[in-house]
């Protein structure tokens, strides 16, 4: 009799990694990890993604929040799909429970009180893009992390599609990241500009943040 396989969660044994990516990320605002993923995990994700897309679950992003919300294609052209735990593939699950592990570990070590991870799996079909911008709404400081797993098996400089982050304005040094399948980018989300540059073929990510309570909720704004 065959032995029955218990497949291991994304969460197994990275409890130390997690704790170095947070170290760096105290040390130095951003980090960046190539092979976060492995290629078969990175697949699993990126096939649940497309079944989404088959299924017409995904729609144009907009620019803004709430009533402001606006498509704008000549500021962002990505289609997105929110995930939520009850309401995604198993992997997907998977990979927020995986968030929900490196998010306690972000308040173990920086307090930052955050209480709550979003995320969106996103395609960037060719020619689409999204402009230099920040990722905090004006006057609403929840988004306080970042977090982003590419999912393209084979990605090429020529493929264009990098994220582009600005490390420091006066010296205008910048760091590319190409989107390939399992490299995960994490930075704090009020210290970079960034921008995606035009892809030349579908972009599949899954991009996320970790917020803190809105201030309403604690203090309710007369
Ligand atoms: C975003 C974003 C970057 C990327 O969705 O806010 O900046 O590399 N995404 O997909
Ligand atoms: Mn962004």
């Amino acid at each position: 009799m065959s032995q029955i396989e218990v497949s291991p969660t994304l969460l197994q044994g990275r409890e130390q990694q997690l704790a170095t990516i947070t170290d760096t990320l105290v040390n130095q605002g951003y980090v960046v990890v190539p092979g976060f993923l492995s290629l078969d995990e990175s697949r699993e994700l990126a096939e649940e993604c497309l079944r989404l897309r088959e299924q017409g679950e995904f729609h144009r992003a907009g620019v803004g929040r709430g009533e402001m919300l606006e498509v704008r294609p000549e500021i962002r052209s990505d289609e997105i799909r929110w995930l939520q735990r009850n309401d995604c593939g198993p992997l997907q699950a998977d990979y927020i429970d995986l968030m929900a592990a490196y998010q306690q570990i972000l308040n173990r070590e920086l307090f930052l009180g955050l209480v709550e991870f979003e995320c969106f799996c996103a395609v960037y079909p060719p020619g689409s893009f999204y402009q230099r911008h920040i990722d905090q709404f004006r006057g609403v400081e929840q988004r306080t992390v970042t977090a982003i797993t590419y999912l393209n098996e084979q990605w090429q400089e020529c493929d264009g599609g990098q994220l582009r982050i600005f490390l420091n304005e006066e010296t205008g040094e910048t760091l590319e990241v190409l989107p390939e399948a399992g490299t995960f980018v994490t930075f704090l989300s009020a210290n970079y500009w960034h921008e995606v540059l035009p892809a030349q073929r579908d972009r599949l990510s899954i991009t996320g943040w970790f917020k803190t309570r809105p201030i309403g909720d604690v203090f309710p704004l007369q």
